[in-house]
């Protein structure tokens, strides 16, 4: 492990970033972990696999995406922020980063570009995955489309119901879609059989896992195919504004979003970064804040911050947000907000129906419900910092596949 004065790690040897992550899988599983790694390290010295992977964000992916100055946001918030105590004007300056303009609509296309191309050097020749709020499923099925290989995508059947026009687009691209009825029929159980499944197929399965957890390597090369967000942010706001932001803002499920966000400005001490877990219906009641409510434990093949008993019973997470509903949280969150790197702060289901309709009205975007949750962070922390602060926030979706969520929520009728 590096010294703590580089957040920027790698994990050590066994895929730990200091205490978290691991590989805590299956004697079956285990010889499929070390070949995953293996080649994962010969694909990162190799030029041709970068050329590919670059290529297709560039080409297929739509990348780089905008960084978005979001004026009119801005000026609202500045509306209601209460000057500082000198008189002086306050309201930080809002920009986005446009993830959700990716194809497919969030940036779980970048991670499955990466993992897709890997799969086919291992020359397997089925994939699984597993999906919440179904945009890792639709980009994975997306991938397996685009090479031609068989897809298998598990879904917790309550997500299946909440999320109907993403399940449509999985069919559509011709992946099988198994409904996952145990537990709380959510992500978590949904990665269960993902698990369950690739143990019982390992010679041709490939997992794609879609967030930066499960055993090592995953938490590392999820994170590391999602750095073009943080490294094209980085690169897009010095182009325009000449310097780096002072707040980075990122909603977290498993945290692939954010930790892409994040990375490349870790070692940037000047930059503030504070990551967004789902208070759900609050912090006394039912969430999905592992960070704020949670305590290190094992789950899906790795140890990290996790909703659970007293016994290590894993607790049902809460979420309006299907893609932030998960018990646990990917390791090198755990090993940030230990290290005091990054901080983190949880927003409610009410919160992040408000967001999502301020951006609504006052840009012209229809987020997803998992940014929304950003978004209602940024609204509270803008007001008290000063007019030349930048935040910049990641839009790591589009709200389509949200519609009818929200129009229940807000009780109307479609
Ligand atoms: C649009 C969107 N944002 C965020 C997330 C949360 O995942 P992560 O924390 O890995 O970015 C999801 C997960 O489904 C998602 O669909």
């Amino acid at each position: 492990m590096n010294a703590p004065n580089s957040f920027r790690a790698q994990p050590d040897e066994r895929g730990h970033f200091g205490p978290y992550g691991g590989r805590y899988v299956s004697e079956t599983l285990m010889p499929l972990i070390l070949d995953l790694e293996r080649e994962y390290r010969a694909a990162k010295q190799d030029p041709a696999f970068a050329a590919q992977f670059g290529d297709l964000l560039e080409h297929y992916v739509g990348r780089p995406s905008p960084l978005y100055y979001a004026e009119r946001l801005t000026d609202t918030l500045r509306d209601s922020a209460p000057d500082g105590q000198d008189g002086e004007k306050r309201g930080a300056q809002v920009w986005f980063k446009r993830d959700e303009l990716n194809h497919t609509g969030a940036h779980k296309i970048n991670n499955c570009i990466g993992q897709i191309l890997l799969a086919i050097r291992m020359g397997k020749t089925r994939i699984i995955a597993e999906t919440g709020a179904g945009q890792h499923g639709v980009a994975t099925a997306t991938v397996c489309a685009r090479f031609g290989l068989p897809c298998v995508i598990y879904m917790g059947a309550k997500d299946v119901e909440r999320q109907q026009p993403n399940v449509f687009r999985m069919k559509l691209l011709g992946a099988e879609v198994r409904a996952v009825e145990s537990g709380a029929r959510t992500l978590k159980d949904a990665m269960n059989e993902a698990l369950r499944d690739w143990v019982a197929n390992v010679h041709d399965t490939f997992y794609i896992i879609g967030t930066a957890a499960g055993p090592h390597p995953y938490p590392e090369l999820v994170r590391d195919f999602q750095s073009v967000i943080g490294r094209e942010a980085r690169a897009q706001l010095l182009d325009r504004t000449g310097r780096l932001p002072d707040l980075l803002v990122a909603a977290i499920g498993g945290g692939s979003n954010a930790i892409g966000l994040f990375h490349p400005f870790l070692d940037d001490v000047d930059v503030k970064m504070l990551g967004v877990e789902a208070a759900g219906e609050g912090l006394e009641a039912k969430h999905a804040a592992s960070l704020a409510g949670g305590f290190p434990g094992v789950l899906h093949g790795n140890k990290t911050y996790l909703l659970q008993d007293d016994d290590g019973q894993i607790a049902e997470a809460h979420s309006i947000s299907a893609g932030l509903d998960y018990p646990g949280i990917g390791p090198e969150h755990a090993w940030l907000k230990d290290g005091g790197r990054v901080e983190y702060t949880a927003v409610t289901d009410r919160e992040a129906l408000d967001a999502f309709q301020l951006l609504c009205r006052t840009e012209g975007i229809i987020p997803a419900l998992e940014p929304s949750h950003a978004i209602a962070a940024v609204a509270r922390i803008a007001k008290d910092m000063p007019r030349d602060a930048i935040i910049v926030a990641n839009l790591c979706g589009r709200g389509d596949k949200d519609i009818f969520t929200v129009a229940e929520a807000l009780g109307v009728q479609i």
